[in-house]
């Protein structure tokens, strides 16, 4: 039995954002101890220009603020993403604001971006940066507009000029169902637009070698928002996309009082439409547009399935809640496994086997 499977009882019975914020601690304070990576240059990846030491990253949200950066790089994970960072700090929405169903292994937040802004944020991931505690691990930053902004275009782009020297690559959120209006960023027009002055501040902020802006989405799109979206994103140039923010669904298998909570729906409820969205992408942009897959992965099994429907990269949060820390290095080795099943010698070669 891990050490996990021992104390998950008694840190379930404390509520999601307090226990939340004792992990984040723990973390810092090296209570949770790292693991010896999994090794593989089966599993390295050059993707936006940047050198993936293992495909399975952490996924935006866990670490708002940038505070724990080597602790979970320390735990296995290849990449992680910081934020979402908003230019002014914010509190978000009363709480409580997450909820878990451990039957389903889901969980419920409307957090609405609570974070420390742009300062704080910027200080903690100079300070990771400057340290020179960099092992390899990748670090992606999360941009996000604050509530009561008027003009999206124009926080993205303050942010994007304040951190684009400090990420390996930027996610523009667009997809969380918690600030009211962004989704909406996610119509050709609106994105066409915010996507033109985003490059555009990319371009001012680093001239020679600007990192890789990447766009999050919601799984919660028609087919025809699809179509759209892919078609706006390669004829912009965007150089990859997040598959996919939580889900505004409400399976009628969740018990009846969790449900009715409002919020995004992750983990593994959302699994099934996330790997969907994936296949969809890969087959609109004919594999060229590198994806990042997200939603409801607790294990290899599930990681490969978003790679082989044609994720080059994946992440998780919701699985680390229920399956603990030692969740990147158990899907690495079991992608290890299961490449040597399928007779695959490079894990590049999995991805979007399903449309070969
Ligand atoms: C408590 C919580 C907070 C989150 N906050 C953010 C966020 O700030 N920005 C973001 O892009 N996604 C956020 N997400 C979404 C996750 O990054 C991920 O896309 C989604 O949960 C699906 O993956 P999962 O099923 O592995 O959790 C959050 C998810 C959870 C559960």
């Amino acid at each position: 039995m891990s050490l996990y499977a021992l104390v998950k009882p008694a840190i379930f019975k404390i509520d999601p954002e307090t226990a939340h914020g004792m992990t984040i601690k723990a973390l810092k304070t090296g209570m949770i101890k790292s693991c010896k990576p999994i090794e593989s240059d089966r599993l390295k990846q050059r993707i936006f220009n940047e050198d993936f030491i293992n495909p399975v990253g952490l996924s935006a949200g866990f670490d708002k603020n940038a505070e724990v950066i080597a602790p979970i790089l320390n735990l296995g994970f290849g990449f992680t993403e910081v934020g979402t960072v908003t230019p002014k700090p914010q509190a978000g929405n009363p709480r409580p604001r997450i909820f878990r169903d451990p039957k389903s292994e889901s969980v419920i937040n409307r957090m609405g971006f609570p974070n420390g802004g742009l300062r704080v944020f910027k200080s903690n991931i100079t300070s990771y940066l400057a340290d020179g505690n960099r092992k390899g691990g990748l670090v992606g930053i999360n941009i996000g507009m604050n509530k009561e902004q008027p003009d999206p275009a124009k926080d993205y782009c303050h942010l994007i000029k304040e951190l684009s020297e400090q990420a390996d690559y930027l996610t523009v959120n667009i997809s969380s169902p918690n600030t009211p209006g962004l989704r909406n960023l996610q119509e050709k027009e609106p994105l066409t637009e915010l996507i033109k002055a985003m490059k555009n501040a990319l371009h001012i902020a680093s001239p020679n070698f600007p990192p890789a802006l990447l766009i999050k989405l919601a799984p919660d799109l028609s087919e025809q928002q699809q179509e759209e979206i892919a078609q706006t994103l390669m004829e912009n140039k965007v150089d990859g996309v997040i598959l996919s923010n939580t889900t505004l669904d409400r399976p009628e298998s969740l018990p009846e009082d969790f449900r009715a909570q409002k919020g995004g729906l992750s983990g593994v409820p959302v699994r099934e439409k996330s790997t969907q969205i994936i296949r969809n992408f890969y087959k609109l942009t004919d594999g060229k547009l590198p994806i990042i897959g997200v939603g409801g992965i607790s294990n290899a099994a599930h990681a490969y399935e978003k790679i082989k429907a044609g994720a080059s990269l994946v992440q998780l949060y919701t699985g680390m809640i229920y399956q603990g820390p030692e969740i990147a290095n158990n899907i690495n080795k079991g992608l290890l496994e299961l490449l040597d099943k399928d007779g695959f010698n490079h894990i590049s070669e999995a991805i979007g086997a399903d449309h070969k």
